[in-house]
């Protein structure tokens, strides 16, 4: 079993290459879910979040936890391990936000409804068809997990307005970690 600091997990914020670190299928007990999957929605609630992919905590596993309810009810909670999306139907436009580039909310195109297949926390694979808000939210998290952002959907009109504030983000990162001129380009070639 992988040894993971669980106390210390928190939320990675862009540009961090965590967010860019090609993701792993879950194998069962290579990691303790147990502990895992409370911990991630701990997080997301202490964020405000919807969704929450384990590469927003720096962890590059294929698992995301979401809840989409406006009580935060435990019914609400859903665990997507190695999830895969089957089937896209019509579209949806509308604001999206992600918990690693807080501040920016941009308007994407995304499917309306999906169908999706993936193991529960028991490791129990189940299929889901989920519409609106809950596709949209799928969409992102899966997107987490093939390492895209929501600043590389968006168009470049879009990205000129929120260059700003990315480029915030970038300089205090860099300084944070002490970059070198070297590391920033390795982790800037992901795009903006
Ligand atoms: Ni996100």
């Amino acid at each position: 079993m992988q040894v993971i600091e669980y106390d210390k997990l928190d939320i990675v914020k862009y540009p961090a290459i965590s967010l860019r670190k090609k993701t792993k299928a879950v194998k069962k007990d290579e990691v303790d879910l147990a502990i895992l999957i409370p911990k991630m929605f701990e997080i997301m609630y202490k964020y405000e979040g919807v969704g929450l992919a384990a590469t927003q905590i720096g962890l590059n596993y294929r698992i995301f936890v979401m809840n989409v309810e406006q009580d935060k009810n435990k019914k609400g909670e859903k665990v997507f391990i190695n999830p895969q999306i089957l089937e896209r139907e019509g579209f949806q436009d509308g604001n999206e936000g992600c918990l690693s580039i807080p501040g920016i909310y941009v308007s994407i195109k995304r499917a309306l409804k999906i169908t999706a297949k993936a193991l529960d926390e028991n490791f129990q694979e189940f299929e889901v068809e989920a519409e609106g808000l809950a596709a949209r939210a799928i969409q992102h998290e899966m997107d987490h997990l093939n390492n895209i952002l929501i600043i590389d959907r968006i168009t470049p009109a879009q990205k000129i307005k929120i260059s700003l504030e990315l480029k915030k983000m970038e300089d205090e990162y860099f300084e944070k970690i002490g970059a070198s001129e070297g590391y920033k380009k390795t982790v800037l070639k992901h795009g903006r």
